[in-house]
């Protein structure tokens, strides 16, 4: 290691983002980084864990069990958490690399795509990304209200949050009241008028970005309807010729359990969901008081070029009633100041995640990133560990080959006095567990897996014992 062997110096790494891409990446580094690397993991939010407390859906309970693992991370000692502390804001970049040999950005995507088509500002008309974060007690969006008092919504987009967020507007208030989703939630959401959920996918069944057993959940929900029509699941020229050549088990399995539900007879329960293929919204129509509609056109599919199979529209229009919309369109990463970004992808340019001054330039010595705002927002939680160890693997090499910043701070306890005297509301791990033990013990007393604070006043006043 550089600096290291000759200065008896640990190499000091800061860690931006303490999501699942942060914590893959503190782990390979501290299991392999022959006792010399210490790791400070900074989070602008006091909480760790990024989307797996922000996004996974409350009801999916058993896919936050991944944070176990993140704990034992945490135990080791050359491990720090500084929650609560926002790089770019309360410290800067340039600051930080007084500090340390090596800064990794895992800060995620955290605002949503825009479909850019007219009416898209409209009232009750939300991104799904502000959705999830206040279903989800995220303190940024605790404070939002959400209109449901109407009875249909539209929700844009077939992925898996949109999915989710189907889930959540269908399921019943004893479903939810079970879950860790903020009280206000529950609350808002027991006294919906919503009874028709439209999901909206541009193109068909066979290129549907929601997974199988997501899909299949839909079919399963206590008081919900899954409505599909059988004209919608009828493949075109285009898939077909693509599916002969590229045979997938999984779209297979697809096509399967959505044929079956384009048969399903309605059951009468109150919530009917409906899932539209190679259907495209254009425009969303309304006043100053709301949403009303979506105009939207049907699509037809064609293989283009690069042997994706592509939308386009033909001259079928339609209208479907909304009182509110949900655009779940995909995520988009921020620009932290101080570090380059590529705007046009909403992600940090890199090589095998070393960060590059430009698309295609030079790597910028010490600075390196992982996770989504690396590769952009696409994989489930576990692929976030081959992304992060393959970042922290470089960062190890350059370290043994002597590439880092010099900073001129290099004892972490002097770091830590500038933090907390910086930001004297930042949390520490010890902090995050009392507020832990806090959220588990609220919910215990109601059957529930946690109840969470969710403004950053009362998360800063649960951290005192
Ligand atoms: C709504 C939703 C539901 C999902 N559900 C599932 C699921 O059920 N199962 C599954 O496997 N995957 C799911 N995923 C995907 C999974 O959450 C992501 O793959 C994963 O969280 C990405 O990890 P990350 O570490 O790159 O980013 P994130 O998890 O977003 O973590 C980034 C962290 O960086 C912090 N940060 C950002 N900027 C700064 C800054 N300037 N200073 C300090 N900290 C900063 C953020 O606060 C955040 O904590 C879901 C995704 C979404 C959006
Ligand atoms: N349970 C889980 O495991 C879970 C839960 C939530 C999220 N996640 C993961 O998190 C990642 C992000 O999920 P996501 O749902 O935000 O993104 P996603 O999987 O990329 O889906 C985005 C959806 O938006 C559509 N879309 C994009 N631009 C559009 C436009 N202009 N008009 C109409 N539709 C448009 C896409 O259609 P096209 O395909 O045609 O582009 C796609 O249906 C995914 O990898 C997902 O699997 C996992």
């Amino acid at each position: 290691m550089p600096d290291t062997e000759s200065t008896s110096h640990p190499v000091r790494i800061a860690i931006i983002g303490a999501g699942p891409a942060g914590f893959y990446a503190s782990d390979y580094l501290l299991r392999n980084g022959d006792d010399k690397v210490e790791v400070d993991l900074y989070d602008r939010l006091p909480t760790p864990h990024g989307l797996v407390r922000a996004g996974v859906a409350p009801d999916h309970e058993k896919i936050k069990n991944v944070t176990r693992k993140f704990e034992k991370t945490a135990e080791h000692s050359a491990f720090r958490f500084f929650g609560n502390v926002d790089i770019g804001v309360d410290i800067t970049v340039d600051e930080l690399k007084n500090h340390y040999h090596q800064i990794l950005f895992t800060t995620g995507a955290q605002v949503d795509r825009r479909l850019g088509i007219p009416g898209e500002d409209l009232p009750r008309s939300y991104s799904a990304t502000e959705f999830v974060a206040w279903y989800n007690g995220h303190p940024d969006y605790s404070e939002l209200e959400f209109d449901l008092s109407v009875e249909s919504a539209v929700i844009v987009g077939v992925g898996n949050v949109a999915v989710d967020v189907a889930r959540i507007l269908c399921r019943t208030t004893g479903e939810l009241r079970v879950t860790d989703i903020a009280d206000y939630a529950i609350d808002a959401l027991a006294q919906s008028n919503i009874r028709e959920v439209h999901m909206l996918g541009r193109r068909g069944p066979a290129q549907a970005a929601f997974t199988n057993p997501e899909i299949k959940e839909l079919g399963e929900m206590a008081d919900a309807d899954l409505v599909i029509s059988p004209r919608d699941v009828d493949l075109d020229p285009a898939t077909l010729r693509f599916l002969e050549d590229h045979s997938d088990r999984i779209v297979t399995k697809k096509l399967e359990i959505l044929t079956g539900a384009s048969q399903n007879e309605l059951s009468g329960k109150s919530c009917r969901l409906f899932i539209h293929f190679l259907t495209s919204p254009t425009a969303l129509k309304g006043d100053d008081s709301g949403v009303t509609a979506v105009e939207t056109v049907r699509n037809e599919l064609y293989l283009d070029d690069r042997g994706s199979i592509r939308p386009r529209a033909t001259d079928e229009i339609g209208e479907l009633k909304a009182g509110v919309v949900f655009r779940s369109v995909g995520y988009r990463g921020v620009a932290v100041p101080g570090v380059p970004f590529r705007d046009d992808w909403g992600t940090i340019p890199h090589d095998g995640g070393r960060i590059l001054d430009a698309p295609e330039g030079s790597p910028v010595t010490g600075l390196y990133a992982a996770g989504w705002i690396k590769r952009g927002p696409s994989g489930v939680i576990g692929t976030n560990k081959a992304d992060a160890v393959e970042s922290a693997q470089a960062m190890l090499e350059d370290a043994a080959a002597g590439v880092t910043l010099s900073p001129s701070v290099t004892d972490g306890v002097e770091t830590e006095g500038i933090i907390r005297t910086r930001v004297p509301d930042s949390f520490s791990w010890s902090d995050w567990r009392i507020v832990d033990e806090k959220e588990c013990a609220r919910g215990a007393e109601q059957d529930r897996p946690r109840v969470k604070f969710t403004s950053y006043d009362t998360l800063v006043k649960a951290k005192l014992p």
